[in-house]
């Protein structure tokens, strides 16, 4: 099977790519380097004979004439919802267009596609309503969200370019008979992601930690009560073999993907995590004020990947952060520049 992975030099799309291609997939990226730390993706990539389609994936004209796939992984997005606000023409762009692109390719080559979504797709409202949060206490880790949870917006510019993309990919499938799989992550981690404040802080707090570097709280107070559930990327790439093996007995749905309860975390408990593992004392910057886009807490419900595929994630968050560690002790000159 070829398949085409967009966004491919990216955390998800290079773990994803290299994942597909040791289990004997033909595979391809797209990615135009756009992202910091990209290059490096492309190099791991090219070292194991992955060719990358250096391309802006909103250019339709260019990503109609790539060769034909049997199936299409759209992992191509900004990701960061601050950015989605700076530079929204951008964003929609990459997020919106980019995916309509993706679906005209498919029709055009009878292709499928997996969609990588994600959990801000919920509206924020809502969100903010799941717990009682006091910002100065621990939350209790005991909700799940599921796809019943509200879509209805606001939910960021972000949050709205991946919803706007989940329901033309389901509009292509009712008038063109398009077959896809969605899923709508949460938070995901791993080696070869270079976390920023708002995209990716698993790795961006352990990076800060191994160099001894202050770390910041921010939003709800700054005490770091906030809780996200973390999924391993690895963990995330055999759900997508499972998916693949299965296209045809399990299409056109949408899944809620994550860590679940299990490996759900504070902030204030990330770091605590850090100065065990590193027999450390970390200094705390506190910034009281909270992003209009933040959100106290997130747990994914991996309910329905349990009923149909019997997947759950195997790895926890002790083995996230080893993974994530030593990747970092390995590399750790050639990542500096790409972590702030
Ligand atoms: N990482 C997470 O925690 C997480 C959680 C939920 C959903 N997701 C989704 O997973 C997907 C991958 O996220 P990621 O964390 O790997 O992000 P990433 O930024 O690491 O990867 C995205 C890749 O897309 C490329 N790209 C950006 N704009 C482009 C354009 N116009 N044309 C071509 N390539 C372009 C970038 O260079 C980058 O390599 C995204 O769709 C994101 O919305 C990620």
């Amino acid at each position: 099977m070829k398949i085409l992975v967009t966004g491919g030099c990216g955390f998800v799309g290079s773990n994803l790519c290299l994942f597909l291609k040791s289990k004997g997939f033909n595979v391809y990226s797209l990615d135009n380097l756009f992202r910091d730390g990209s290059n490096l993706n492309f190099l791991r990539l090219k070292k194991e004979g992955i060719k990358n389609f250096k391309i802006d994936i909103s250019n339709v004209k260019k990503v109609l004439n790539l060769p034909k796939f049997d199936l299409i992984i759209d992992c191509c997005a900004e990701a960061s919802v601050e950015n989605s606000h700076k530079d929204l023409s951008r964003v929609f762009n990459t997020n919106l267009v980019g995916t309509k692109n993706v679906l005209l390719k498919c029709l055009k080559d009878k292709s499928k596609i997996i969609y990588i979504s994600s959990s801000r797709v919920y509206s924020l409202n809502d969100l903010h309503k799941v717990i009682n949060f006091k910002k100065k206490n621990p939350i209790k880790i005991n909700k799940e969200i599921n796809l019943n949870f509200s879509v209805s917006s606001p939910k960021t510019l972000y949050g709205f370019s991946k919803h706007a993309s989940e329901e033309l990919i389901k509009e292509f499938s009712f008038i063109y008979d398009l077959e896809y799989i969605i899923n709508r992550c949460g938070v995901i981690s791993g080696p070869w992601q270079f976390g920023k404040t708002d995209q990716g802080f698993f790795s961006l707090f352990i990076w800060r930690a191994l160099n001894k570097k202050s770390i910041k709280l921010i939003g709800f107070g700054g005490y770091g009560n906030q809780v996200r559930d973390i999924l391993h990327i690895k963990d995330l790439s055999k759900l997508i073999l499972i998916q693949i093996k299965n296209f045809q007995r399990k299409k056109n749905m949408i899944f809620a993907v994550g860590g679940g309860k299990k490996n759900a975390i504070s902030l204030k408990k990330l770091i605590k995590m850090c100065e065990n593992n590193l027999k450390i004392k970390i200094s705390t910057v506190r910034e009281k004020r909270t992003s209009k886009y933040d959100i106290p807490y997130f747990v994914s419900s991996n309910n329905d990947l349990k009923k149909i595929y019997d997947w759950k994630p195997r790895e926890n968050l002790e083995s996230i952060f080893n993974d994530t560690i030593s990747w970092m002790r390995k590399n750790k000159l050639k990542l500096k520049k790409y972590f702030k």
